[in-house]
């Protein structure tokens, strides 16, 4: 029985992406081109991946296509506007990704902007322009379970130290093959950072202003998988364990597509911007303290559920939980072991609250609270 949740709060959700999930969904991936009709199609491929068996045996099933044979180490504005000057000197209908999520961004802002006269940083410094139309096709094929930006709206982008975010409708990639095969020989840090990443995206969907039921449903059970698979994914790797982090990985993609990030995420950047701090350790190691502070303002059926998801019985075993997986997974959860020292902590406070991230958390911490919280992790 359809059962309608709180019919007077507009609620949405949107995917246009269409998804393909599975070990061997890569093998799909000429057949795709094909069954698209897709002229040209122009291939971003990860290092590593470029190396391997399976990239040479998918271009040769390709009839019209071209590879991108600079290396894509950075998502910035020279790597972008590199392959933005590339895909404009011919004539491609499609470009796709095959890498972790400094690859999928990068291409995802030239597979938009290209289209364009621009360059990347009219869209991001100067504001002169904005995504107004779908750029190339675009097809996302993550080899890393984390960032989500198969099933995103928007890309990532940094430039000499500072965060931007190119964000649009209009930039949900057309197709996502999500193959856990990929992931199976990733190191521990290439498993344990996106995976935490994933995990916090998950939670900050779930407690976010935006949610939805639909939204909901994604992060609760995404919550519920990479709870129950990161440290075996991280410390004994085998194939049903990375399918299951592939799974939960994506699930919370699609929980978050609709919602952002919230504060985690949002006090992550300058730890990110000025110490190199990994996206996942620095989203992550606020997690435990975010949890003791916002789930309290949650719903009380909003927190039974996720409490459940967490299978945990109160706040404090929550937040215990994820300290323990961290450090089980070899995360650091002191400041003290990242070099960030008391003094700095004005400074993630001063940047901690980009706009656009924090006002998405249901209850926002004072600057004075959240330098307490902060010294709470020196
Ligand atoms: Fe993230």
């Amino acid at each position: 029985m359809l059962k309608i949740i709180n019919p007077q709060r507009k609620s949405s959700y949107q995917l246009p992406t269409k998804v393909y999930f599975g070990r061997g969904a890569i093998d799909l991936f000429p057949e795709i081109i094909q069954e698209r009709k897709f002229k040209k199609l122009l291939l971003v491929a990860g290092e590593h991946f470029k190396k391997s068996n399976k990239f040479n045996e998918i271009v040769r099933k390709i009839k019209d296509v071209k590879i991108y044979e600079n290396v894509v180490k950075r998502c910035d504005f020279i790597n972008i506007n590199k392959l933005i000057k590339f895909c404009r000197e011919d004539s491609f209908d499609a470009i796709a990704a095959i890498g972790g999520g400094t690859v999928l961004d990068a291409v995802k802002c030239a597979s938009a902007v290209s289209v364009d006269g621009c360059l990347v940083e009219d869209y991001l410094i100067s504001k002169k322009k904005e995504v107004s139309r779908k750029g190339l096709s675009f097809l996302a094929i993550p080899t890393t379970a984390g960032t989500g930006s198969e099933v995103t709206p928007w890309a990532t982008v940094w430039d000499k130290g500072k965060k931007y975010s190119l964000d649009s409708k209009y930039i949900f990639p057309e197709v996502a093959i999500v193959d856990p095969a990929l992931t199976d020989s990733l190191s521990k840090n290439l498993t344990s950072e996106p995976g935490i990443d994933a995990l916090c995206q998950a939670i900050e969907a779930y407690w976010n202003i935006h949610n939805n039921a639909i939204s909901d449903k994604y992060a609760l059970e995404s919550i519920k998988i990479i709870l129950m698979n990161l440290e075996q994914a991280v410390n004994n790797p085998e194939p049903k364990v990375r399918d299951a982090m592939a799974w939960g990985s994506l699930l919370a993609g699609l929980a978050f597509s609709n919602t952002r990030t919230t504060i985690c995420h949002a006090v992550s950047y300058p730890m990110t911007a000025h110490w190199s701090i990994p996206h996942g350790q620095a989203t992550s190691i606020t997690l435990p303290l975010f949890i003791k502070y916002v789930f309290p303002v949650l719903s009380k059926g909003k927190l039974s559920k996720i409490l459940s998801a967490m299978k945990v019985k109160n706040i404090i075993e929550a937040s215990q939980i994820i300290n323990d997986l961290m450090i089980g997974i070899g995360l650091k959860t002191k400041f003290s072991d990242l070099g960030i020292t008391k003094k700095d902590v004005d400074l993630i406070v001063e940047e901690g609250f980009d706009p656009s991230r924090s006002k998405n958390t249901p209850k926002v911490p004072s600057p004075l609270e959240l330098e307490e919280m902060l010294y709470s992790i020196l």
